[in-house]
């Protein structure tokens, strides 16, 4: 853990299915070391697009290295509400078709919340549902998934630290991102039946998967205030939580984002001026106004002592931007002065090189 700015441990990988393949590792393990010892697995499990490679690779360890899945209890943390468990976007069927056809688990051991509850039959239904869990020994390991908005399971912002499983109404912004797999966002059900936060937070162990764009509410959960508005960041109080995420989706982790801030680092041309733009898209100051105060309010006293005056750093910085300017932004072929101002080869990406 980089410490002081991640306060949940983070593995990260160059893809998802390095990322999924490690995962199913780790749930392989747990369910052999049961298995071993005559005791039933528990396992949470999630639905959307993050844990589809989860499922592939436990199906290819089921089907090459004989992981069995005979000793394995699973409950699924939500369904939409009022779905047929038959419908082609229920959770029920998004599990039998990538995860539960594929494995020799006992049918009887599978447990998803039925979206075909009455309404009025849905506060018992839930509070088995949590009794359930219970007298199965509790969730020996919870997968997850993150939303945009930062909710787990259906645990949308603004949940309770101390909710249980229960009939909750789904974001706006989730049903838009969940539209595409229904024909069109009216047909996104309103409701969905999540376990809730305390339900989550009961499992002996967490494993939350992250990939592409979900940068910024990774970092947000991570290195966050833990608040019921990033239902995620109270993950920061489980004892045995760990993000699993790619490449992609740790962009904004400020050990990337903000090197310098994390401890010390080599200043090359290109980590000062990374550093100083940032400073200054932060401050919203041009670069040539940043004054010493503003480099050693922002973390970079270092680069000070290393470099003496924070004018002469502005200007360095200035020059480069400058010459980054230019009519030709491919590059000019056959330029003269292979510099400035058009240069024979394309300048860096500054977007990404801001980063
Ligand atoms: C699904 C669930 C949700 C998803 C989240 C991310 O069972 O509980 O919290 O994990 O909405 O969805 P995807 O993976 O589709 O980006």
């Amino acid at each position: 853990m980089v410490d002081s700015f991640e306060k949940i441990p983070v593995k990260i990988f160059t893809t998802p299915k390095d990322g999924s393949e490690f995962a199913a590792r780790e749930i392989g393990k747990l369910i052999r070391s049961k298995e071993s010892k005559g005791e039933k697995c528990v396992l949470g499990l999630a639905t959307g697009s993050t844990p589809i490679s989860l499922y592939a690779s436990l199906v290819r360890l089921h089907q090459e290295e004989g992981l069995s899945f005979k000793n394995v209890v699973t409950f699924n943390l939500d369904e939409y509400y009022p779905i047929e468990p038959e419908a082609l976007q229920s959770y029920h069927n998004f599990m039998q078709r990538n995860l539960f056809s594929k494995v020799d688990i006992d049918p009887a051991n599978i447990n998803i919340p039925d979206g075909r509850v009455a309404k009025d039959k849905i506060k018992e239904y839930c509070q088995q549902y949590e009794q359930k869990i219970e007298a199965a020994g509790g969730i020996d390991l919870q997968v997850l998934g993150i939303g945009n908005n930062g909710h787990i399971g259906f645990n949308e912002p603004g949940s309770s630290r101390y909710s249980k499983t229960r009939l909750v109404t789904l974001d706006n912004s989730t049903r838009v991102a969940n539209a595409r797999e229904f024909q069109n966002i009216s047909h996104v059900p309103r409701m969905a039946i999540t376990m809730g936060i305390s339900t989550i937070m009961n499992a002996k162990r967490i494993i939350l998967m992250a990939w592409g764009l979900k940068a910024n509410i990774v970092q947000k959960s991570v290195e966050g205030h833990v608040t019921e508005h990033i239902p995620a960041s109270i993950l920061q109080q489980h004892n045995d939580c760990t993000f699993i995420i790619d490449e992609l989706a740790a962009t904004e982790l400020t050990r990337f984002k903000s090197p310098w801030l994390t401890g010390e680092i080599t200043w090359t041309p290109q980590t000062i001026r990374k550093a100083v733009v940032h400073m200054a898209l932060k401050l919203k100051k041009p670069v040539l106004s940043l004054t010493t105060n503003d480099y050693i309010d922002s973390g970079l006293g270092d680069l000070l002592t290393e470099f003496g005056d924070g004018y002469e750093i502005n200007l360095q910085v200035y020059y480069q931007l400058r010459d980054s300017i230019t009519g030709w932004p491919g590059g000019k072929p056959n330029a003269v002065i292979p510099n400035h101002p058009e240069r024979s080869e394309p300048y860096p990406n500054l977007l990404s090189a801001s980063r």
